[in-house]
């Protein structure tokens, strides 16, 4: 059992139907479950089992065809379009496979974007600089690798200091070495920041690194491991 005052998420019965007839496929079937506070959790599952639906859902750019989640005491199923958006806004930060930077603007523009209509942003420089990229501030898109491209992007989820961070494959699209760079940028701002992280991935491995681990298959909750000892992501066998 998780400490009542911990829970960030409360997600009850959730259920994602997409399309209708024979055509009808069910993406979560009834899932049900207590995310923490704080926590790095790291979802896992095969292809198709709903890992990047609930996550959309979870981070309110989609809604459930039935049941509730709860962030805090707000419940996010009943909420206006208006408020979700305000939601997003306020509190989640997305990183996913592709980078989804606007290629006519330097990195740190990029990031400003965000700050510029944030509540409550740290310098948009401060956030390129967590993420080791402060001689890269000036450079435009086609000028950095794909980790620093993700690395910009992690600067501008976090720039405007959400209180939950969700991660779709994050490391999808890179070399190890560079996926490394990228979990450990991951665990610093968990830590440092407290910032609640959720990374969805196919590399196993990456479970060892996290706090939770949940195994996810065919729209449902398989399994959840509570780690005892986790890893650095310096320390995880690739
Ligand atoms: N917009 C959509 N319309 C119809 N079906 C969809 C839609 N989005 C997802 N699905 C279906 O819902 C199921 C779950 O998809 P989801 O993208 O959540 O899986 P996933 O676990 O993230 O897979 P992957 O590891 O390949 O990213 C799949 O069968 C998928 O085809
Ligand atoms: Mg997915």
């Amino acid at each position: 059992m998780i400490n009542q005052e911990k829970i960030l998420f409360q997600v009850k019965d959730l259920i994602k139907t997409y399309g209708s007839g024979d055509a009808v496929v069910n993406a979560l079937r009834g899932v049900t479950v207590e995310i923490p506070a704080k926590e790095l959790i790291v979802l896992l599952g095969p292809s198709g089992s709903g890992k990047s639906t609930l996550l959309n859902i979870l981070g309110g750019l989609d809604r459930a065809t039935s049941g509730s989640i709860f962030f805090k005491n707000k419940n996010l199923s009943t909420m206006s379009e208006s408020a979700l958006t305000r939601y997003r806004r306020q509190n989640i930060g997305f990183i996913f496979q592709q980078y989804n930077l606007i290629p006519s603007l330097t990195a740190l523009e990029n990031v400003e974007l965000v700050t510029e209509i944030s509540d409550n942003p740290m310098d948009a420089k401060h956030a390129l600089e967590l993420v080791g990229l402060a001689a890269r501030m000036e450079h435009f898109p086609t000028q950095m690798s794909g980790g620093e491209l993700q690395r910009v992007a992690i600067a501008r989820a976090i720039a405007k200091q959400p209180s939950v961070l969700f991660c779709d494959e994050p490391t999808g699209a890179l070399d190890s070495k560079t996926g490394r760079t990228i979990l450990n940028i991951l665990q610093d701002i968990n830590q440092d920041l407290g910032t609640t992280i959720i990374i969805v991935t196919h590399a196993m491995a990456t479970g060892a690194m996290a706090d939770r681990t949940i195994y996810f298959s065919d729209g449902n909750i398989d399994q959840i491991k509570v780690n005892q000892h986790k890893l650095t992501a310096d320390d995880i066998e690739w």
